[in-house]
């Protein structure tokens, strides 16, 4: 699977051993992290600078890994993020909607929820959320932070689409390209958001949080979920990992909104030490396109599955008997 999405990727994606932004740093269009790509390392940095505290004298035996999110059960607390942008950052062997397709099928086949994204294009958004009516709307829509009524146009056509959920990456609002084709974005007043979350009965979705006050704000305006995010370090050079912001977040709001997060999450002890962190559940970005350009929809819930996989190991050894109850005290700074 990994020989033929690097073949299918043209070189956009060198399909690294560890998908750690070192390699693509800078590409943007690409795969990489934005400038010198340190926030996309400080992700996967913020990562390992905690550790495992391995327990196996214990009466966990088994791992329930099942959590109820936007009034859906998921198997794993592990969601498949929004990537759009395809044909300029992938290579263009697979499109928009096909690319949306596959993640969207590849989620729901392994059991969880896939995400979709907007870009200039509007072509990007549409066959994301085509994908998402042509599985019965599970999935979540993402959309720019773009003027008012642009993101309430794109809300209703996920309304239509019976989406699960809808979302804004705030994150998004610096981006001049979408500027340059005629469709702003910028950044959201807690009063627009607050327009935003209004407009529609969907559970809504702020993503691109990173500090504790935005999150508050975030949960005042009515979200139903965050995801506590740098982007996979696209939008914005040296800021800190997911894992290094997601405890103070989490000391904030947790239980007055569902806390997902991104960044860097390559494997099922990842996945770990973020519940642990204070995550109710996490996005998975890039192994995901090595996954959809190498086995399609299959591809992407093999990878899905195998990172279920690592986490009922990794519950198991540190006595971590079920997702929706993880111990702060199973990680631990590095020394
Ligand atoms: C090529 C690419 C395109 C992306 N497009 C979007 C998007 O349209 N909307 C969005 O909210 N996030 C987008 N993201 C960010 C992801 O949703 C996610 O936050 C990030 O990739 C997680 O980091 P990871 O790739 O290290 O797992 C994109 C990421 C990549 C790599």
């Amino acid at each position: 699977m990994r020989k033929t999405a690097r073949e299918a990727l043209k070189g956009f994606c060198r399909v690294c051993p560890v998908c750690d932004g070192r390699v693509c740093a800078g590409e943007v269009p690409g795969m990489g992290g934005a400038g010198e790509g340190s926030a996309f390392g400080a992700n996967l940095e913020a990562l390992r600078r905690y550790r495992l505290t391995m327990r196996t004298i214990h009466g966990v035996k088994s791992a329930d890994t099942t959590l109820s999110l936007f009034g859906r059960t998921l198997s794993m607390p592990i969601l498949a993020a929004p990537m759009t942008g395809v044909v300029y950052n992938m290579g263009g062997k697979i499109g928009e909607a096909a690319f949306s397709e596959m993640i969207i099928a590849g989620a729901e086949a392994a059991g969880t929820l896939g995400g979709i994204g907007d870009g200039a294009d509007p072509a990007m958004y549409e066959g994301g959320v085509a994908a998402i009516s042509a599985h019965n709307g599970l999935g979540a829509a993402f959309i720019k932070p773009r003027e008012q009524a642009a993101v309430v146009e794109r809300i209703r056509l996920a309304e239509q689409a019976k989406a699960l959920a809808v979302g804004v990456d705030v994150d998004g609002a610096g981006l001049v390209t979408m500027a340059l084709k005629g469709q702003p974005v910028g950044p959201k007043t807690f009063a627009e958001l607050k327009e935003l979350i209004g407009s529609t009965s969907l559970p809504f979705i702020v993503k691109g949080i990173m500090t504790p006050d935005e999150a508050e704000l975030a949960v005042n305006a009515g979200a139903a979920a965050i995801v506590v995010s740098n982007h996979g370090g696209r939008v914005l050079d040296h800021t800190p990992g997911a894992a290094e912001v997601l405890p103070g977040i989490a000391a904030a709001v947790r239980g007055k909104t569902a806390i997902l997060a991104d960044g860097g999450v390559r494997t099922g002890a990842d996945v770990l030490k973020l519940l642990a962190l204070g995550a109710d559940a996490v996005l998975v970005g890039r192994p995901l396109v090595v996954g959809a350009f190498g086995g399609g929809a299959k591809g992407v819930a093999f990878l899905l599955n195998k990172m279920r996989g690592e986490l009922v190991s990794a519950m198991l050894l540190t006595g971590t008997a079920s997702v929706r109850e993880v111990s702060r005290d199973i990680v631990s700074p590095r020394p």
